[in-house]
Protein backbone atom coordinates (compact mmCIF):
# COMPACT_ATOMS: atom_id res chain seq x y z
CA UNK A 1 0.00 0.00 0.00
CA UNK A 2 1.21 3.28 -1.10
CA UNK A 3 1.81 5.36 2.33
CA UNK A 4 -0.24 8.85 2.60
CA UNK A 5 1.80 11.72 1.74
CA UNK A 6 2.30 13.62 5.05
CA UNK A 7 4.51 16.26 3.15
CA UNK A 8 5.08 18.18 0.24
CA UNK A 9 8.72 17.33 -0.92
CA UNK A 10 10.50 17.80 -4.42
CA UNK A 11 11.96 15.39 -6.92
CA UNK A 12 15.31 16.17 -8.78
CA UNK A 13 17.86 14.94 -11.19
CA UNK A 14 20.58 13.28 -9.14
CA UNK A 15 22.73 11.10 -12.13
CA UNK A 16 22.09 10.88 -15.64
CA UNK A 17 23.73 8.75 -18.77
CA UNK A 18 23.73 8.30 -22.31
CA UNK A 19 24.17 5.80 -24.64
CA UNK A 20 24.46 5.52 -28.68
CA UNK A 21 25.17 3.17 -31.10
CA UNK A 22 28.30 2.36 -32.55
CA UNK A 23 26.51 2.53 -36.14
CA UNK A 24 26.33 5.80 -38.44
CA UNK A 25 24.27 6.73 -41.10
CA UNK A 26 25.53 9.86 -42.96
CA UNK A 27 23.29 11.97 -45.61
CA UNK A 28 25.81 10.88 -47.92
CA UNK A 29 24.66 7.07 -47.46
CA UNK A 30 21.07 8.01 -47.56
CA UNK A 31 22.03 9.87 -51.08
CA UNK A 32 22.14 6.10 -52.49
CA UNK A 33 19.51 4.54 -50.84
CA UNK A 34 16.75 7.43 -51.49
CA UNK A 35 16.47 10.52 -53.70
CA UNK A 36 17.62 12.64 -51.66
CA UNK A 37 20.53 14.65 -51.16
CA UNK A 38 23.02 15.95 -47.84
CA UNK A 39 22.41 19.72 -49.07
CA UNK A 40 18.65 19.09 -49.01
CA UNK A 41 18.42 17.44 -45.63
CA UNK A 42 21.10 19.96 -44.04
CA UNK A 43 19.00 22.94 -45.03
CA UNK A 44 15.41 21.49 -44.65
CA UNK A 45 16.80 19.53 -40.98
CA UNK A 46 20.24 20.24 -39.54
CA UNK A 47 20.84 16.64 -39.41
CA UNK A 48 24.35 15.13 -40.92
CA UNK A 49 24.16 12.00 -39.70
CA UNK A 50 22.23 9.52 -37.03
CA UNK A 51 23.04 6.77 -34.93
CA UNK A 52 21.87 3.37 -35.97
CA UNK A 53 21.12 -0.22 -33.93
CA UNK A 54 23.46 -3.21 -34.83
CA UNK A 55 20.84 -6.11 -36.03
CA UNK A 56 21.29 -7.71 -32.28
CA UNK A 57 20.64 -4.18 -30.01
CA UNK A 58 16.67 -4.14 -28.87
CA UNK A 59 15.76 -0.57 -27.40
CA UNK A 60 16.43 -2.85 -23.61
CA UNK A 61 20.60 -2.49 -24.64
CA UNK A 62 20.64 1.11 -25.38
CA UNK A 63 18.84 1.88 -22.28
CA UNK A 64 20.76 -0.92 -20.46
CA UNK A 65 23.93 0.82 -21.01
CA UNK A 66 22.28 4.95 -20.36
CA UNK A 67 20.61 3.63 -17.45
CA UNK A 68 23.51 2.20 -15.69
CA UNK A 69 25.64 4.96 -16.76
CA UNK A 70 23.19 7.31 -15.10
CA UNK A 71 23.13 4.91 -11.74
CA UNK A 72 26.73 5.10 -11.81
CA UNK A 73 26.58 9.04 -11.84
CA UNK A 74 24.64 9.04 -8.70
CA UNK A 75 26.01 7.37 -6.96
CA UNK A 76 23.55 4.06 -6.72
CA UNK A 77 23.20 0.37 -7.62
CA UNK A 78 20.24 -1.53 -9.61
CA UNK A 79 19.28 -2.43 -5.81
CA UNK A 80 18.33 0.64 -4.73
CA UNK A 81 15.87 1.37 -8.11
CA UNK A 82 12.28 1.29 -6.96
CA UNK A 83 10.26 2.38 -9.82
CA UNK A 84 11.58 2.22 -13.93
CA UNK A 85 9.41 4.20 -16.32
CA UNK A 86 10.46 3.82 -20.47
CA UNK A 87 9.32 5.75 -22.66
CA UNK A 88 9.64 4.72 -25.69
CA UNK A 89 7.41 4.00 -29.20
CA UNK A 90 9.96 1.03 -30.33
CA UNK A 91 9.81 -1.33 -27.26
CA UNK A 92 11.81 -4.53 -27.71
CA UNK A 93 8.36 -6.00 -28.27
CA UNK A 94 4.80 -6.21 -27.30
CA UNK A 95 4.75 -8.66 -24.50
CA UNK A 96 6.89 -8.10 -22.25
CA UNK A 97 7.19 -4.25 -21.79
CA UNK A 98 10.59 -2.85 -22.58
CA UNK A 99 10.75 -1.78 -18.74
CA UNK A 100 10.45 -5.40 -17.33
CA UNK A 101 13.08 -6.31 -19.88
CA UNK A 102 15.18 -3.52 -18.35
CA UNK A 103 14.75 -4.38 -15.36
CA UNK A 104 15.83 -7.84 -15.72
CA UNK A 105 18.82 -6.91 -17.60
CA UNK A 106 19.94 -4.45 -15.24
CA UNK A 107 18.93 -6.27 -12.09
CA UNK A 108 16.80 -4.02 -10.87
CA UNK A 109 14.68 -6.73 -9.27
CA UNK A 110 12.97 -4.43 -6.25
CA UNK A 111 11.57 -1.69 -8.91
CA UNK A 112 7.82 -1.73 -10.56
CA UNK A 113 8.25 -1.40 -14.35
CA UNK A 114 6.02 -0.19 -17.14
CA UNK A 115 6.60 1.65 -20.32
CA UNK A 116 5.52 5.19 -20.91
CA UNK A 117 3.97 5.62 -24.98
CA UNK A 118 3.62 9.17 -25.50
CA UNK A 119 6.21 9.40 -28.54
CA UNK A 120 8.72 11.86 -28.32
CA UNK A 121 7.05 13.58 -25.27
CA UNK A 122 7.25 10.11 -23.69
CA UNK A 123 10.56 11.83 -21.24
CA UNK A 124 8.91 14.82 -20.34
CA UNK A 125 5.99 12.67 -19.47
CA UNK A 126 8.09 10.07 -17.79
CA UNK A 127 9.53 12.97 -15.93
CA UNK A 128 6.26 14.23 -14.92
CA UNK A 129 5.07 10.81 -13.44
CA UNK A 130 8.32 10.41 -11.57
CA UNK A 131 7.92 13.79 -9.99
CA UNK A 132 4.59 12.82 -8.57
CA UNK A 133 5.08 9.56 -7.08
CA UNK A 134 7.94 10.83 -5.27
CA UNK A 135 6.24 13.82 -4.32
CA UNK A 136 3.65 11.85 -2.71
CA UNK A 137 5.78 9.16 -1.52
CA UNK A 138 4.92 6.41 -3.58
CA UNK A 139 8.54 6.26 -4.90
CA UNK A 140 12.26 6.87 -3.88
CA UNK A 141 14.16 6.24 -6.34
CA UNK A 142 13.16 6.47 -9.85
CA UNK A 143 15.04 5.63 -13.29
CA UNK A 144 13.62 7.10 -16.09
CA UNK A 145 14.24 6.37 -19.79
CA UNK A 146 14.18 7.65 -22.92
CA UNK A 147 15.14 5.01 -25.59
CA UNK A 148 14.51 4.42 -29.37
CA UNK A 149 15.51 2.10 -32.31
CA UNK A 150 13.38 4.11 -34.83
CA UNK A 151 15.28 2.58 -37.81
CA UNK A 152 13.36 -0.58 -37.22
CA UNK A 153 10.09 1.30 -37.61
CA UNK A 154 11.60 3.74 -40.41
CA UNK A 155 10.52 2.89 -43.96
CA UNK A 156 13.86 3.14 -45.90
CA UNK A 157 12.28 3.47 -49.17
CA UNK A 158 10.61 7.12 -48.08
CA UNK A 159 12.60 10.45 -48.24
CA UNK A 160 10.12 12.29 -46.41
CA UNK A 161 10.86 10.11 -43.27
CA UNK A 162 14.21 7.95 -43.26
CA UNK A 163 16.21 10.89 -43.37
CA UNK A 164 14.67 12.26 -40.25
CA UNK A 165 14.99 9.87 -37.48
CA UNK A 166 17.72 7.48 -34.87
CA UNK A 167 18.51 5.21 -32.49
CA UNK A 168 19.74 6.16 -29.20
CA UNK A 169 18.79 6.70 -25.32
CA UNK A 170 19.16 8.64 -22.34
CA UNK A 171 18.32 8.15 -18.35
CA UNK A 172 17.82 9.70 -15.58
CA UNK A 173 18.06 9.10 -11.59
CA UNK A 174 15.03 10.93 -10.00
CA UNK A 175 15.33 11.19 -6.09
CA UNK A 176 13.78 13.41 -3.45
CA UNK A 177 14.87 17.10 -2.49
CA UNK A 178 13.81 19.98 -0.68
CA UNK A 179 10.51 21.84 -1.80
CA UNK A 180 11.83 24.58 -4.22
CA UNK A 181 14.87 22.41 -5.84
CA UNK A 182 14.57 19.69 -8.89
CA UNK A 183 11.35 20.36 -10.75
CA UNK A 184 9.66 23.17 -10.48
CA UNK A 185 7.05 23.14 -13.24
CA UNK A 186 5.66 20.41 -15.60
CA UNK A 187 3.13 20.63 -18.33
CA UNK A 188 1.86 17.45 -20.59
CA UNK A 189 -0.88 17.69 -22.82
CA UNK A 190 -2.29 15.32 -25.66
CA UNK A 191 -4.81 16.15 -28.75
CA UNK A 192 -6.09 12.79 -30.17
CA UNK A 193 -8.04 13.84 -33.33
CA UNK A 194 -4.24 14.84 -34.12
CA UNK A 195 -3.59 11.07 -34.53
CA UNK A 196 -3.04 10.88 -37.88
CA UNK A 197 -0.02 13.25 -38.87
CA UNK A 198 2.73 10.78 -37.20
CA UNK A 199 1.20 7.05 -37.42
CA UNK A 200 2.25 3.53 -38.05
CA UNK A 201 -0.65 1.74 -39.72
CA UNK A 202 -0.39 -1.53 -38.74
CA UNK A 203 0.68 -4.08 -36.57
CA UNK A 204 -1.61 -4.21 -33.85
CA UNK A 205 -5.44 -4.99 -32.69
CA UNK A 206 -6.86 -2.17 -35.43
CA UNK A 207 -4.58 -3.38 -38.40
CA UNK A 208 -3.37 -6.81 -37.06
CA UNK A 209 0.06 -7.97 -38.94
CA UNK A 210 -0.62 -9.84 -42.01
CA UNK A 211 0.85 -10.46 -45.40
CA UNK A 212 -1.20 -8.00 -46.62
CA UNK A 213 0.16 -5.16 -44.07
CA UNK A 214 3.82 -6.14 -45.07
CA UNK A 215 3.41 -5.90 -48.67
CA UNK A 216 1.70 -2.52 -47.88
CA UNK A 217 4.59 -1.28 -45.98
CA UNK A 218 1.62 -0.46 -43.18
CA UNK A 219 4.46 -1.28 -39.95
CA UNK A 220 6.25 1.44 -41.20
CA UNK A 221 5.78 5.08 -39.34
CA UNK A 222 3.95 7.94 -41.92
CA UNK A 223 4.23 11.52 -41.01
CA UNK A 224 2.31 14.60 -42.88
CA UNK A 225 5.71 17.04 -41.92
CA UNK A 226 4.60 19.93 -43.11
CA UNK A 227 1.16 19.60 -40.38
CA UNK A 228 3.65 19.13 -37.86
CA UNK A 229 5.54 21.46 -38.01
CA UNK A 230 3.57 24.82 -37.19
CA UNK A 231 1.72 22.67 -34.54
CA UNK A 232 5.47 21.28 -32.73
CA UNK A 233 6.38 25.12 -32.83
CA UNK A 234 3.18 26.30 -30.86
CA UNK A 235 3.20 23.82 -28.41
CA UNK A 236 6.61 23.36 -27.48
CA UNK A 237 6.26 27.36 -26.97
CA UNK A 238 3.28 27.35 -25.23
CA UNK A 239 4.04 24.58 -22.96
CA UNK A 240 7.43 26.04 -22.09
CA UNK A 241 5.91 29.62 -21.22
CA UNK A 242 2.68 28.12 -18.81
CA UNK A 243 6.15 26.31 -16.77
CA UNK A 244 7.83 29.35 -16.65
CA UNK A 245 5.04 31.42 -15.42
CA UNK A 246 4.32 28.33 -13.11
CA UNK A 247 8.31 28.54 -11.99
CA UNK A 248 7.67 32.20 -11.73
CA UNK A 249 10.62 32.75 -14.19
CA UNK A 250 11.15 34.49 -17.15
CA UNK A 251 12.91 33.89 -20.36
CA UNK A 252 15.78 35.74 -19.42
CA UNK A 253 15.94 33.52 -16.31
CA UNK A 254 16.33 30.44 -17.59
CA UNK A 255 20.29 29.07 -18.22
CA UNK A 256 19.33 26.56 -20.62
CA UNK A 257 16.11 25.51 -22.73
CA UNK A 258 15.89 22.11 -24.29
CA UNK A 259 14.05 21.22 -26.95
CA UNK A 260 13.05 17.78 -28.66
CA UNK A 261 15.37 17.61 -31.20
CA UNK A 262 13.11 17.13 -33.98
CA UNK A 263 14.18 19.82 -36.70
CA UNK A 264 16.67 22.37 -37.01
CA UNK A 265 13.99 25.09 -38.36
CA UNK A 266 11.55 24.17 -35.52
CA UNK A 267 14.23 24.74 -32.68
CA UNK A 268 15.47 27.92 -34.02
CA UNK A 269 11.51 29.04 -34.24
CA UNK A 270 10.81 28.16 -30.41
CA UNK A 271 14.22 29.48 -29.78
CA UNK A 272 13.29 33.08 -31.24
CA UNK A 273 9.92 33.06 -29.92
CA UNK A 274 10.93 32.30 -26.42
CA UNK A 275 13.64 35.51 -27.32
CA UNK A 276 16.37 33.19 -26.01
CA UNK A 277 19.51 33.56 -27.59
CA UNK A 278 21.70 30.73 -29.20
CA UNK A 279 23.73 30.07 -26.48
CA UNK A 280 21.02 28.81 -24.19
CA UNK A 281 19.64 26.25 -26.37
CA UNK A 282 21.79 22.95 -27.17
CA UNK A 283 21.20 21.25 -30.60
CA UNK A 284 22.58 17.76 -31.00
CA UNK A 285 20.68 17.22 -34.46
CA UNK A 286 23.13 17.10 -36.27
CA UNK A 287 24.93 13.86 -34.61
CA UNK A 288 21.64 12.00 -33.84
CA UNK A 289 19.26 13.31 -35.74
CA UNK A 290 15.50 12.82 -34.20
CA UNK A 291 15.74 10.05 -31.80
CA UNK A 292 12.02 10.98 -30.27
CA UNK A 293 12.03 10.59 -26.72
CA UNK A 294 15.68 9.73 -26.11
CA UNK A 295 16.61 12.99 -27.39
CA UNK A 296 16.18 15.71 -24.01
CA UNK A 297 17.82 13.41 -21.65
CA UNK A 298 20.75 12.67 -24.47
CA UNK A 299 20.93 16.33 -24.20
CA UNK A 300 21.04 16.22 -20.23
CA UNK A 301 23.55 13.81 -20.23
CA UNK A 302 25.68 15.42 -23.01
CA UNK A 303 24.93 19.00 -21.06
CA UNK A 304 26.36 17.31 -17.86
CA UNK A 305 29.44 15.55 -18.99
CA UNK A 306 30.53 18.73 -20.87
CA UNK A 307 30.02 20.62 -17.26
CA UNK A 308 27.58 22.86 -18.32
CA UNK A 309 24.86 22.85 -15.65
CA UNK A 310 25.81 23.59 -12.27
CA UNK A 311 23.56 23.77 -9.02
CA UNK A 312 21.05 26.48 -9.47
CA UNK A 313 20.98 26.79 -13.16
CA UNK A 314 17.28 26.93 -14.67
CA UNK A 315 17.41 23.82 -16.91
CA UNK A 316 14.23 23.88 -19.13
CA UNK A 317 13.00 21.02 -22.26
CA UNK A 318 9.87 20.91 -24.32
CA UNK A 319 8.75 18.63 -26.62
CA UNK A 320 5.92 17.21 -29.17
CA UNK A 321 5.39 14.23 -30.58
CA UNK A 322 2.86 11.96 -32.04
CA UNK A 323 -0.46 11.28 -30.34
CA UNK A 324 -0.40 14.20 -30.69
CA UNK A 325 1.41 14.87 -27.12
CA UNK A 326 3.36 17.83 -26.03
CA UNK A 327 4.85 19.01 -22.70
CA UNK A 328 7.90 20.91 -20.65
CA UNK A 329 9.36 21.39 -17.64
CA UNK A 330 12.28 23.17 -15.25
CA UNK A 331 14.70 22.20 -12.76
CA UNK A 332 16.29 24.40 -10.50
CA UNK A 333 19.51 21.88 -11.10
CA UNK A 334 21.10 20.19 -7.97
CA UNK A 335 23.58 18.19 -9.59
CA UNK A 336 27.40 19.64 -8.83
CA UNK A 337 29.12 20.05 -12.01
CA UNK A 338 30.62 17.34 -13.69
CA UNK A 339 34.74 17.06 -15.88
CA UNK A 340 34.78 16.90 -19.79
CA UNK A 341 32.39 15.24 -22.00
CA UNK A 342 32.46 11.30 -23.05
CA UNK A 343 33.38 11.80 -26.92
CA UNK A 344 31.17 9.15 -28.38
CA UNK A 345 33.26 7.08 -31.00
CA UNK A 346 33.33 7.94 -34.56
CA UNK A 347 32.01 4.21 -34.76
CA UNK A 348 31.35 1.98 -37.38
CA UNK A 349 29.59 2.68 -40.86
CA UNK A 350 26.51 1.63 -42.78
CA UNK A 351 27.26 -1.15 -43.34
CA UNK A 352 27.81 -2.21 -40.17
CA UNK A 353 23.91 -1.22 -39.28
CA UNK A 354 22.05 -3.37 -40.55
CA UNK A 355 19.54 -0.67 -41.98
CA UNK A 356 17.02 -2.39 -45.10
CA UNK A 357 17.50 -1.04 -47.83
N1 LIG B 1 15.01 14.87 -49.94
C1 LIG B 1 14.65 15.62 -50.99
N2 LIG B 1 13.42 16.11 -51.15
C2 LIG B 1 12.52 15.79 -50.21
C3 LIG B 1 12.82 15.00 -49.10
C4 LIG B 1 14.13 14.51 -48.99
N3 LIG B 1 14.54 13.75 -47.96
N4 LIG B 1 11.70 14.88 -48.35
C5 LIG B 1 10.75 15.57 -48.93
N5 LIG B 1 11.22 16.12 -50.09
C6 LIG B 1 10.51 16.93 -51.06
C7 LIG B 1 9.03 16.80 -50.96
O1 LIG B 1 8.61 15.68 -51.70
C8 LIG B 1 8.57 18.09 -51.59
O2 LIG B 1 8.63 17.95 -52.97
P1 LIG B 1 7.44 18.57 -53.89
O3 LIG B 1 7.44 20.04 -53.60
O4 LIG B 1 7.85 18.20 -55.29
O5 LIG B 1 6.19 17.89 -53.42
C9 LIG B 1 9.68 19.09 -51.20
O6 LIG B 1 10.80 18.30 -50.78
C10 LIG B 1 9.28 20.00 -50.09
O7 LIG B 1 8.71 19.23 -49.08
P2 LIG B 1 8.13 19.90 -47.81
O8 LIG B 1 7.33 18.89 -47.05
O9 LIG B 1 7.50 21.22 -48.17
O10 LIG B 1 9.47 20.24 -47.01
P3 LIG B 1 9.56 20.97 -45.65
O11 LIG B 1 10.37 22.19 -45.81
O12 LIG B 1 8.23 21.08 -44.96
O13 LIG B 1 10.43 19.93 -44.81
C11 LIG B 1 10.18 18.27 -43.15
C12 LIG B 1 9.96 18.62 -44.59
C13 LIG B 1 11.67 18.27 -42.87
C14 LIG B 1 9.64 16.86 -42.89
C15 LIG B 1 9.49 19.29 -42.25
O14 LIG B 1 8.15 19.49 -42.66
C16 LIG B 1 9.50 18.89 -40.81
O15 LIG B 1 10.54 18.80 -40.19
N6 LIG B 1 8.31 18.69 -40.21
C17 LIG B 1 8.21 18.23 -38.85
C18 LIG B 1 8.57 16.79 -38.85
C19 LIG B 1 8.78 16.29 -37.47
O16 LIG B 1 9.15 17.02 -36.59
N7 LIG B 1 8.55 14.98 -37.31
C20 LIG B 1 8.70 14.33 -36.09
C21 LIG B 1 7.57 14.73 -35.22
S1 LIG B 1 7.27 13.83 -33.80
C22 LIG B 1 8.56 13.03 -33.47
O17 LIG B 1 9.57 13.65 -33.19
C23 LIG B 1 8.56 11.51 -33.63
Amino acid sequence: MTPRPDSVRGATITGTGMYVPEGVLTNADLERMVDTSDEWIRERTGIRERRIAAPEQASSDLALIASQRALEAAGLGPEDVDTIIVATTTPDRILPSCACTLQRKLGASRAVAFDMFAACTGFVFGVAIARSLIASRGAETVLVVGVETLSRIVDYNDRNTCVLFGDGAGAVIMRPCAEGEGVLAIDIASDGELGSVLEVPAGISANPASVATVEAREHYIRMQGKKLFPFAVRTMEESARRCMQEAGIGPDEMDVVIPHQANLRIIEAVRERLGLPPEKVPINIDRYGNTSSASIPITIDELVRAGQLKPGDHVGFCAFGGGATWGAGILRWTMARRGPAEVPSAGARLAATGVRT
